[in-house]
């Protein structure tokens, strides 16, 4: 036996017992004529304790052991003189007998400790090292908890787990495809999926009723903290519901894991905005509502005053920033230029004081008297003290930018607490976004949703105004999960289609088996998917989903540790009848 005990439980009651130990070597120090070692494993740490006194050569062996050995020891578990308070084991020791090394180690390039000295490069190039940090193993095992309760919630509810391929049909619509050569087809190719969506709607199709799968994901899109080129999805779809049912069974779903993870009791009900509404007081699809400071619009009083920004702009917004009236002349340089960064793209900052004894000031003072200002400040409901932060422009850029303005502020005023968690669902998204480029719609969540009944008629006639059955569940501004009533209809289906730009050969190629399995009695469907990812880290506390996954890939996509994707070899892509076009690479490097 390798091991009787491991190196996280052993306790003051198991004094006297002899044990042996094995694991790595976190430290040692020598103190006068002893030797501690603290050893590591999954479990925690244990003091080992070698006594020169006692066991000369012994103890010799152990001044020679380096970081990250592996190492069996086997002793006597006793009470120890100075306790730690910190660690579980902190009360004993064992005082060994034996020592084998199992394993030397070179020394690893960063400190295997809470506060590592190893940047973000480095870890993730030894991240089967970084991995042997508590702060990134922790996150794992929260990951696997959750993956098991989310399992049992569904199970409890009738939810049968069906694995679905991971080679499928290129269909790309959304993010693009992730692509795989087939040496069996020659010049054809599979696609990675980017959800399950088709599949589980044949399931329905198929008569499972309620299904689920923690299911990987894959899509080649620019990547963000909270996006990973493969991600994992909590993938859901239920048969003959409403999207009160699908709201009901996921909220729940969601109190759940929030008890279980946090012990925190959703009691009421989570609230629900519309989307037209989300945009209109947050400026965004994704609001987080753990704190107010929503837009009042101000166009209506600012015309007419020869201030030519606001005059000439489609949209004049102001959000009310609780006690920064006495904002330096510094800090509000800081924020104008936080609004011009071009990814935010304000061309300017307008602010308005009211100052704590009622007086006001402001930037565009020159323009408008102080009964004038007075009305902003009404409106806004602003307290002496306040400021308010105007953005002008076209609407839908200028409230994006006064959203980036208003979590700006929230963390600036510690409004945004991460053991604070406010959920919820966003409803009745547009069925479409049109995009200039291309001309044309796109399904703003996919082309499988139902438009709202009420709104049908208007496919034709007012076609971005309809609205989809479709719902966001939004935590603290992240996107959780979403999801669709489905169109089980192939007439519907096929207006879809139509409406979305593919002609019926091109809709025939590529949706042509979910077409013709609605053919054969489609029940009413719906669902949703979580991000797992986004959901552990959310729930960690973490500030990207990376450190949810054992082994993620870098904003570039790269695998650091195997340094995935490489070339392959000729032989390998003559197999596969591919030419790699290297004049092109070299000429696109340039
Ligand atoms: P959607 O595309 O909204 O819906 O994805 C569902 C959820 O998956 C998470 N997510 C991601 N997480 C990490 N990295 C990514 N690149 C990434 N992309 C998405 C988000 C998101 O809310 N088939 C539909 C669901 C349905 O209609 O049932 C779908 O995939 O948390």
């Amino acid at each position: 036996m390798y091991r009787t005990k491991t190196c996280g439980e052993l306790r003051l009651a198991n004094a006297g017992e002899v044990v042996t130990l094995a694991g790595w070597v976190q430290r040692s120090r020598k103190l006068g004529g002893m030797t501690f070692v603290d050893l590591r494993d999954r479990y925690g740490i244990t003091q080992i304790v070698f006594n020169n006194e006692i066991n000369a050569e012994l103890c010799d062996r152990a001044n020679h052991l380096g970081r990250e050995f592996v190492i069996q020891v086997r002793g006597t578990v006793s009470e120890r003189q100075s306790k730690n308070a910190n660690i579980p084991t902190g009360e004993i020791e064992i005082i060994a007998n034996e020592l084998n090394i199992l394993n030397r180690s070179e020394v690893p390039p960063f400190t295997i400790e809470d506060n590592s000295d190893g940047g973000d490069d480095l870890r993730m190039q030894f991240r089967y090292l970084d991995l042997r940090r508590n702060a990134v193993r922790r996150n794992l095992e929260l990951r696997h908890r959750m993956g098991f309760e989310l399992r049992k919630y569904l199970n409890d509810h009738g939810f049968l787990e069906v694995e679905t391929p991971i080679l499928v049909k290129s269909t790309p619509e959304g993010a693009r495809d992730f692509v795989v050569p087939s040496r069996m087809n020659p010049g054809q190719f599979y696609a990675l999926p980017q959800s399950p969506q088709l599949y589980k709607q044949l399931l329905m199709v198929a008569g499972f009723d309620r299904y689920f799968q923690i299911a990987k994901c894959f899509r080649d899109e620019d990547l963000r903290a909270d996006r990973q080129p493969e991600f994992t999805q909590i993938d859901c779809e239920m048969s003959f519901v409403e999207q009160e049912d699908v709201l009901q069974m996921f909220e729940g779903l969601v109190k759940h894991i929030f008890k279980y993870v946090r012990d925190i009791d959703f009691t009421e009900p989570f609230p629900r905005m519309t989307w037209a509404d989300a945009m209109r007081l947050y400026g965004s699809d994704k609001p987080d509502i753990r704190f107010g400071m929503t837009f009042v619009e101000l166009k209506d009083l600012t015309e007419g005053h020869n201030f030519s920004v606001f005059d000439s702009a489609e949209y004049v917004g102001a959000i009310c920033a609780p006690g920064c009236a006495g904002y330096t002349r510094k800090q509000l340089d800081e924020l104008t230029d936080f609004v011009k960064r071009p990814q935010i793209g304000a061309k300017g900052l307008v602010w308005v004081k009211l100052e704590a004894d009622g007086s006001i000031k402001s930037s565009v003072g020159k323009f408008y008297s102080e009964d004038d200002l007075k009305a902003w400040t009404g409106r806004c409901e602003a307290k002496p003290g306040d400021l308010l932060l105007i953005l002008a422009g076209k609407t839908m850029p200028t409230r994006k930018a006064l959203n980036e303005l208003r979590l700006e502020m929230g963390n600036r005023l510690g409004l945004r607490d991460k053991n604070t968690f406010a959920p919820l669902w966003v409803i009745d998204f547009p069925m479409f976004e049109w995009d200039e480029e291309t001309q044309r719609y796109y399904a703003m969540h996919h082309p499988f949703t139902k438009p709202k009944d009420e709104d049908i008629p208007l496919l034709d006639s007012d076609t971005g105004n309809v609205r989809a059955n479709a719902y966001d569940m939004v935590v603290n501004g992240v996107e959780l999960g979403g999801g669709s009533i489905r169109i089980h209809d192939p007439k519907l289906q096929d207006k879809m289609f139509a409406l979305l730009g593919f002609t019926e050969e091109r809709a025939q190629a590529q949706f042509g088996f979910l077409m013709e399995a609605f053919k054969y009695g489609a029940p009413p469907h719906a669902g949703l998917a979580f991000g797992f990812d986004r959901f552990v880290s959310m729930l960690a506390g973490l500030d990207s989903i990376r450190d949810t996954i054992a082994f993620p890939k870098n904003n570039s996509g790269r695998d650091m540790m195997n340094d995935a994707p490489s070339a392959l070899d000729q032989e390998q892509l003559d197999e596969l009848y591919i030419k790699v076009d290297t004049e092109r690479i070299e000429k696109n490097k340039k």
